[in-house]
């Protein structure tokens, strides 16, 4: 029988690096596809090349923007630009995404969201067996934060209510989804506390020495800051606290993360 076919979208990206790490010495025939690997997405002769024989597509495309029209113009058209590169066939899509970012509660305060709402939808409505598969923040975002929010000396990183899971092991989950003869059509992954991304990102601050000052702007008010991003029912608890994840992780030199 021939081996399972697997494209792995954004494959030059932090999730799916690993994902095509945990798919090596499996049975899988793994088509990495980024822009750096020669297929844009928008590119639809191409993509319909790359992802063509395909069993599973998992789609971790990404394009970091704040501006909701950016990210539903990128995530909407990425999705669809993938639906109508398979037509004809069947194969599953596995689609990473953000828990309760399709909620408005949740998206009206971050821009980003809607894009990702939006992928969800385009995947939902193309009648493609599909494996949602949702996670809470990932511990490597608040190093994310301190970079994009610096202005001068100062990080200003917003205080996120999360329950945060290392991308290691939200990539475990990945694959363990695209290769699962039964996947599940929605996991819910989050990590096993409760913290304030602000908080954590002092923390990681405090080991690397990013920036000399971060202040923590308070969202309390927000469903982001009130714990609107915490699943009350998740499929999968990880194990990985925030403090175990600190101790393991290997704090960077400033010179190696210009800002
Ligand atoms: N960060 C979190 O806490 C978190 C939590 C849950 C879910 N997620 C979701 O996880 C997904 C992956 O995030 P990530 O941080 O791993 O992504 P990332 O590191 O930013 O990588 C994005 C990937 O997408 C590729 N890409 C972008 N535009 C493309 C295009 N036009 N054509 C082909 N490839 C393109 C990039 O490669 P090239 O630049 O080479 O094209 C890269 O491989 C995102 O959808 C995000 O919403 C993130």
């Amino acid at each position: 029988m021939a081996a399972t076919r697997v494209a792995v979208l954004g494959a030059s990206g932090l999730a799916e690096s690993l994902v095509l790490e945990g798919l090596r010495g499996r049975d899988v025939e793994a088509v990495a596809i980024s822009r750096s690997l020669g297929v844009d997405v928008g590119d639809l002769e191409a993509l319909s090349r790359a992802l063509a024989g395909a069993d599973v597509v998992v789609d971790a495309l990404n394009h970091q923007t704040l501006s909701a029209r950016a990210a539903v113009r990128f995530f909407e058209s990425a999705a669809s630009q993938v639906v109508a590169a398979v037509e004809g066939s069947q194969p599953r899509v596995v689609c990473l995404s953000i828990i309760n970012a399709a909620n408005p509660r949740v998206h009206r305060w971050l821009g980003y969201y809607r894009g990702k709402a939006a992928q969800e939808d385009v995947y939902r409505r193309s009648g493609l067996p599909l494996s949602m598969v949702r996670t809470t923040q990932w511990f490597e975002l608040p190093e994310a934060l301190l970079r994009q929010t610096r202005v001068g000396g100062t990080a200003f990183v917003p205080g996120i209510l999360s329950r945060p899971l290392a991308v290691a092991e939200a990539a475990e989950h990945l694959v363990e989804q695209a290769l699962a003869p039964e996947a599940a059509e929605v996991t819910e992954i989050c990590g096993p506390e409760q913290v304030d991304l602000a908080r954590l990102a002092q923390q990681v601050n405090a080991q690397d020495h990013l920036v000399p000052r971060v202040v923590r702007i308070p969202l309390g008010m927000t469903a982001l800051g009130s714990g609107a991003l915490i699943p009350r029912s998740p499929t999968v608890i990880t194990t990985t606290t925030p403090q175990q994840w600190l101790a393991r992780r290997t704090p960077r030199p400033p010179s190696s993360a210009p800002l």
